[in-house]
């Protein structure tokens, strides 16, 4: 399979009942795309500008200060001390490391991808890709012994679910008794809202308390696209085993993969602000303290959504039903169908709406 034969994007199948909700007289709430609304900080806006005399070539391997900023963010913000340049590498945004790690891996038939069940579509995507076996399951006694390479993803897309460091630990174990990469999607990370998690940091695959001081086979994977509002700057980054660092690094230089110098400069600033990040997520929490108890006012059962950007909530029936009532009111949602073959009866409600159109989102739903 090439990416010629992948199929078509599942976002047209949406359209109907964008259309419907856009009839509302006063008009439609989108929640169905997990895309920021909010501005990009100042001063990162401010970095990139600064730094747009880009004369020559980016290093795919991140300007050191770039790389010194994500080692030193892993220790400030996510528990994990002792990172070096050696332990990092700079990405495009993640969706296309997502996409193309198991090429990067050399994986292909006769392999296969562990992924979530209720996923984040892109995993299954960069299996189908090298022609790898995709494989949806959250229980690491179940992953085949043909697994190569395992996504875990905390706080979860689209479940929110938050992955304590004991589970995070049992996957790491799993992986190595398989001789797999370990890849942790952790994008979401500094939106933990339920406890414990509203107070304790959402743990990092490559925090000690998981994975010890070896990082063998295990990778974690982050973006500024959600923290920091810089989902159009493609910002992101990996951190874990060197030996595997070096080797997309190597793949990364040949296949042109590099982010644009000022979009380094601007990540290396952003990483160094914290403000700009709690100003984020104090939207958030609002937000969802408002859509929250008014989904669940609607008679939709919320599930996990212990952290990260969505609410996910089934009323019992089928998502498109469900999608066709909440239209009926305004509001666009992601339907269960699009994460995988398991949720058929949930929907996905994105945090990333205004402040003002949460607010009516919640007076709609609520009877
Ligand atoms: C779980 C997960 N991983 C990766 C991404 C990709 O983010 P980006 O490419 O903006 O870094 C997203 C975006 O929604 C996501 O939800």
């Amino acid at each position: 399979m090439g990416v010629a034969d992948l199929a078509d994007y599942p976002w047209d199948a949406v359209a109907p009942y964008a259309e419907r909700a856009r009839r509302h007289p006063a008009g439609i709430i989108d929640l169905s795309i997990g895309s920021p609304v909010d501005p990009t900080p100042e001063v990162v806006a401010e970095a990139l500008r600064d730094a747009s005399d880009a004369h020559a070539y980016p290093q795919t391997a991140g300007t050191p200060a770039l790389r010194e900023a994500v080692a030193d963010w892993y220790a400030r913000r996510r528990g994990v001390p002792g990172l070096t340049a050696a332990h990092v590498l700079p990405t495009v945004g993640s969706k296309e490391l997502v996409a193309l790690l198991p090429l990067l891996l050399g994986l292909g038939p006769g392999d296969a991808v562990v992924h979530p069940r209720a996923a984040y579509p892109t995993y299954e995507v960069g299996a189908r890709l090298v022609g790898a076996e995709p494989v949806a399951s959250d229980d690491p006694s179940s992953w085949p012994a043909h697994t190569r390479l395992v996504w875990i993803n905390s706080p979860g897309n689209p479940d929110g679910r938050v992955l304590s460091a004991v589970e995070l630990a049992a996957a790491v174990a799993r992986a190595r008794e398989l001789g797999a990469v370990l890849a942790s999607d952790e994008c979401y990370a500094e939106l933990g809202w339920d406890a414990p998690w509203d107070a304790a940091r959402v743990p990092s695959v490559l925090d000690p308390q998981v994975v010890g001081d070896d990082l063998t086979g295990v990778l974690s994977v982050y973006s500024l696209s959600k923290q920091s509002n810089l989902a159009g700057y493609r910002a992101a980054f990996l951190a874990g085993d060197p030996t595997l660092v070096e080797r997309l690094l190597t793949g990364r230089k040949h296949l042109g993969l590099i982010p644009p110098a000022p979009v380094q400069r601007a990540m290396t600033v952003a990483l160094g602000d914290d403000a700009h990040v709690e100003e984020q997520r104090a939207r958030y929490a609002q937000r969802r303290s408002l859509l929250k108890p008014a989904v669940e006012a609607a008679g939709f059962r919320i599930d996990h959504s212990e952290g990260g950007l969505y609410l996910w909530a089934t009323e019992g029936r089928d998502a498109w039903d469900s999608m066709e009532r909440l239209a009926d009111l305004g509001i666009l949602a992601g339907p269960g169908h699009f994460y995988g073959s398991h949720f058929p009866q949930h929907v996905r409600f994105s945090l990333t709406a205004t402040d003002e159109r949460i607010a009516a989102a919640a007076e709609r739903l609520t009877p």
